[in-house]
């Protein structure tokens, strides 16, 4: 038995139904009482049993060009249900190894299984129920939207009326009957996302997919990689930018210049990995009071203090509780910014040891 959440196309109420893989199942919408038959998809979603089974299996993946080695001998693999962040500064291989899991690009060495499916020797089932969202995601220029999204549903052999939802869902409804070369990167990187995840794949592999996208875009991929995770999929997504990924992921794998550094919850990798940001609060005035008030916050790393300024290394969300407290002792915030950890900065220090 499994269980599974559907919105109504109608009303969009979300309901949870219960049956075997493949059931069919009459329903009638809780709210706006449409009638709607459903199929359970033919795979389970995750059950208990599938807990640290891998649907992602990556051993001994080697790529050069030319000169670059662009990935050596990188072994991860992820579980399946899990949200795994695959994180490293520019360059590092993500996109690289990525193109690799889907196919894209031969490797020179190396073994991929997805869902226990050897990509080489079962081609195109390996990757049958994969969706993916490249780096840059291109489509039919002169196709508006809607076209390009029915296009692939039809590839898909999915209904089509699943893709004004869709849109909908990537707040890109208004720009449906628009032709796609007239789309930001922005845009089109919410049409990729909508193109990844039609149909419901069980594995979801997003490449950056915060890239070009402002604040409320990227609350709306970390909003819906959560989702994703709630339909039982499988979800692999990389950034070079700690904070996009880190409150979504289960567990993060860290690669630089070719080579995993490091595969862990991100709770056990900060012990090991300086990455905590770092906040700069500027004060009207910084006073022995508020610097006292700051140290006796326990999940403030390291407190230095230039000027007016205060520099605080934290975990992010101590951030608030870090406002309070230097409001109450007095203090008067003129602005606040939050620096990342410099990535590439962190992982060669942690090779070097
Ligand atoms: N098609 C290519 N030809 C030559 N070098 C490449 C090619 N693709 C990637 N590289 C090199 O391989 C390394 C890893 O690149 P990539 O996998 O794109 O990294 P990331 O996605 O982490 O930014 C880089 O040094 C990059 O310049
Ligand atoms: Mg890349």
């Amino acid at each position: 038995m499994a269980s599974q959440k559907i919105k109504c196309p109608n009303c969009n109420a979300i309901m949870t139904i219960e049956g075997n893989p493949g059931d069919q199942i009459s329903l009638t919408c809780s709210q706006c009482k449409r009638k709607g038959i459903v199929t359970l998809p033919k795979k389970p979603l995750l059950h208990s049993s599938d807990a640290g089974v891998p649907a992602i299996t990556v051993q001994n993946l080697t790529k050069s060009y030319e000169k670059v080695r662009a990935v050596d001998t990188v072994n991860f693999s992820v579980k399946k249900g899990e949200i795994f962040g695959f994180l490293g500064p520019n360059g590092a291989g993500k996109t690289t190894t990525i193109k690799s899991i889907l196919g894209l690009i031969n490797p020179d060495n190396g073994m991929i299984e997805l869902d226990g499916k050897n990509i080489n020797s079962k081609g195109f089932h390996a990757h049958k129920d994969v969706g993916y969202l490249p780096e840059k995601a291109e489509f039919y220029d002169n196709l508006t939207a809607l076209q390009n999204l029915e296009f692939y549903a039809d590839l898909k052999k999915i209904p089509r009326n699943v893709c004004p939802k869709l849109l909908q869902e990537f707040n890109i409804a208004d720009a449906a009957n628009k032709k796609v070369k007239a789309f930001s990167k922005g845009m089109k990187q919410r049409l990729g996302l909508a193109r990844a995840v039609l149909g419901h794949p069980s594995i979801i592999i997003l490449d950056e997919p915060s890239g070009g996208l402002d604040p409320r875009g990227v609350k709306l991929v970390r909003d819906h990689i959560l989702s994703l995770k709630e339909h039982g999929s499988t979800v692999l997504v990389s950034s070079h930018i700690l904070s996009e990924i880190q409150e979504v992921s289960d567990r993060v794998g860290i690669i630089n210049r070719g080579k995993i550094v490091a595969v862990d919850k991100i709770e056990n990798l900060s012990h090991t990995l300086d990455l905590k940001p770092k906040l700069i609060i500027e004060l009207d005035k910084l006073t022995p009071e508020i610097k006292e008030a700051v140290k006796t916050i326990s999940a403030a790393d390291r407190i230095s203090a230039r000027g007016n300024t205060l520099e605080i290394v934290c975990p992010a969300n101590v951030k608030v509780t870090i406002i309070n407290t230097i409001a109450e002792a007095g203090g008067n915030i003129l602005n606040i910014r939050t620096e990342e950890p410099d990535l590439e900065d962190v992982f060669m220090r942690y090779t070097e040891e």
